[in-house]
Order: C-alpha cells, then sequence, then structure tokens
C-alpha cells in the first residue's frame, strides 16, 4: 500500500525498540561487528523513496544520530528549500548542497539522508565514493508508487514542497536520468515497494551485514 512507507509510528503503534529488534546490533554481534565497519550510512534514491522516514529509524535502532541534508542546508541558510529555489535558483541549491554534504560527510556515527538530486552532481559522487567506511543505501521503487508516495506527503500539514516536482513530465525525465545514477553509487539496494520503514529498516540491517 503506497502509504504505508508514509506512516511514521504512532502512539498506538510504537517502534520496535532497539532491543527488541532482531535485525538490530544489539541482538546480534554479528551485525554489530559488520555496522562497525562502517561510520556513515547514507541513504539516496528518488523523492518519495522513504530516505527521511527510514533514516530517522535506523539511526534510532543503531543509536546514530540522523542527519537530514535538505533539513541542514535550511538551518544554515535560514531559508527553505523551496524559497532558496524560488530566491536564487537551482544551481545555487546545487552548489549549497554540495558544500552541506562535504562538511556532513566529516561525522561520524550518522545515518545522512540525501535530497533527491544530491547524486546528480559528478562531485557529490565522488565525495561519496571517496569517503571511507561509508555505505551508501538506495532506496528503489517504481515511479508511480514514488509519486504518489509524494502526492500523498504533500497533503499533510506539514508537508515541504519540492520545487523539482512541479510537472509529470519533468519528475519522468529526472527519475530516467538519475536512476543508473543511484544505482552505481550504492553499495546496496533496498526495493522498497513491499516495505514499512521498520521492515527497510531490517532489510538495510541485513544487507549490511553480509
Ligand atoms: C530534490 C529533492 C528534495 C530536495 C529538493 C530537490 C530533487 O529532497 O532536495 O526539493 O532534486 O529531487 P527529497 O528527495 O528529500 O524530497
Amino acid at each position: 500500500m503506497a502509504t504505508a512507507l508514509l506512516d511514521m509510528p504512532t502512539p498506538t503503534q510504537p517502534a520496535p525498540t532497539p532491543d527488541d529488534n532482531p535485525a538490530s546490533p544489539a541482538a546480534s554481534p554479528h551485525l554489530a561487528s559488520r555496522i562497525s565497519l562502517f561510520d556513515r550510512i547514507v541513504l539516496t534514491g528518488f523523492m518519495g523513496s522513504g530516505k527521511t522516514t527510514a533514516g530517522r529509524l535506523l539511526a534510532r535502532t543503531l543509536h546514530w544520530a540522523f542527519l537530514d541534508l535538505d533539513r541542514e542546508i535550511e538551518a544554515r541558510e535560514g531559508r527553505s528549500v523551496p524559497q532558496i529555489f524560488a530566491e536564487s535558483g537551482e544551481a545555487h541549491f546545487r552548489r549549497l548542497e554540495a558544500r552541506t554534504l562535504a562538511a556532513l560527510l566529516g561525522r561520524r556515527n550518522v545515518v545522512i539522508a540525501l535530497g533527491g538530486g544530491a547524486p546528480e552532481e559528478l562531485g557529490n559522487r565522488l565525495l561519496l565514493e571517496q569517503t571511507p567506511r561509508t555505505a551508501v543505501i538506495h532506496l528503489a521503487a517504481p515511479l508511480e508508487l514514488l509519486l504518489e508516495r509524494c502526492r500523498v506527503q504533500s497533503l499533510r500539514p506539514d508537508a515541504t514542497a519540492r520545487p523539482v516536482l512541479a510537472d509529470l513530465e519533468t519528475a519522468t525525465r529526472r527519475y530516467i536520468h538519475r536512476l543508473p545514477l543511484y544505482n552505481r553509487l550504492a553499495t546496496h539496494t533496498i526495493h522498497t515497494a513491499t516495505h514499512n520503514p521498520t521492515t527497510t529498516v531490517q532489510a538495510i540491517l541485513t544487507a549490511l551485514s553480509t
């Protein structure tokens, strides 16, 4: 169901604590030793792939910090992403994105959610590939499902507008251009169409432990 990935745990549906979770490093010495090979886990994928939701949950499971690239850019700039696009243009946003990514990759024990367009820049891809002890996870899903999730997300009261989703044709063109870039960049790909956030995190941990 398209909305399942978007559902953050509610008070009546508590997220599993790391120690209740069979895929948690606390429950598996093997997983803990595999995760210790990494200083950071970066989530990539198109808009609507669930990078932020899964990233937050993954960070909580690992007792790591969670950083969302878009939110970091906004905090540094004092402006929202749509404002930056409208006032300064996409090229300027991409420069801020590259600079902020470089700064975040200096952190250890972090899960970082990229914006969907970050891997389009060659410099960002090289930086990610050349940063040691960094796993890059592609959260993949069919375009129709990604767009449906974006549509559902845009109805939320706390929704952040996505300037590059203005029309279907442009979004499709960007997706087709980016898909091979996500796949080449990723050390691991998780197909999320049949997952919810909890099982996505379990799939990431399983992929990292094999
Ligand atoms: C963008 C994706 C957005 C944000 C900006 C541009 C893109 O992030 O960085 O609106 O070019 O795909 P999310 O993928 O988190 O929505």
